[in-house]
């Protein structure tokens, strides 16, 4: 799926669609609309699994979004498909156990998001959802980062 003509686009996955990659299409979004691209980069994320379909981000994530100015409410749930392997230019995943999911559907088209951070090293977005309010704060951390990363990238594929 391209934006437009000349455009990118990027998929966002983890697990269930509503703590990780609901977070990180939501910074990703503004920092594009940041950077003067929004109409030529369109961003999307989706669960590896099919247990929230339909469901806005968890409230803890919602939270945590919103105290760093940001509105996840109107996203909603949805499953990753095949087609959607074929569609986006890149596919980011969070974790290595999601990066094997994806992988199955459509082998070594998917990365880890993380790939495109500079700093701490880490190479994956811990899941949040069994732990408390300071592993969200991490997610964010960690989302901002590589946003940064992926905005430098998307920019010098754009030109
Ligand atoms: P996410 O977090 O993958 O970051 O959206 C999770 C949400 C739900 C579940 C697991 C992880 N779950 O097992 O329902």
């Amino acid at each position: 799926m391209s934006a437009s003509v000349g455009g990118l686009s990027v998929l966002f996955v983890c697990l269930g669609n509503i703590c990780r990659s609901p977070t990180a299409e939501a910074v990703f979004r503004r920092k594009v609309e940041e950077a003067g691209l929004a109409d030529r980069v369109q961003i999307d994320s989706a669960g590896v699994g099919s247990w929230h379909v339909g469901q806005p981000p968890d409230p803890r994530a919602q939270e945590a979004a919103t105290r760093r100015g940001l509105d996840l409410s109107s996203l909603r749930g949805r499953q990753i498909e095949p087609a959607d392997l074929e569609r986006f230019d890149y596919v980011l995943v969070m974790d290595h156990s999601n990066l094997r999911d994806v992988n199955r559907l459509s082998h070594g088209r998917a990365e880890l998001f993380l790939t495109y951070a500079n700093g701490s090293g880490a190479q994956e977005v811990p899941d949040p959802y069994q732990g408390g309010e300071e592993g969200f704060e991490r997610v964010l951390d960690l989302i901002e980062e590589a946003s940064e990363g992926l905005l430098a990238e998307v920019r010098a594929r754009l030109q």
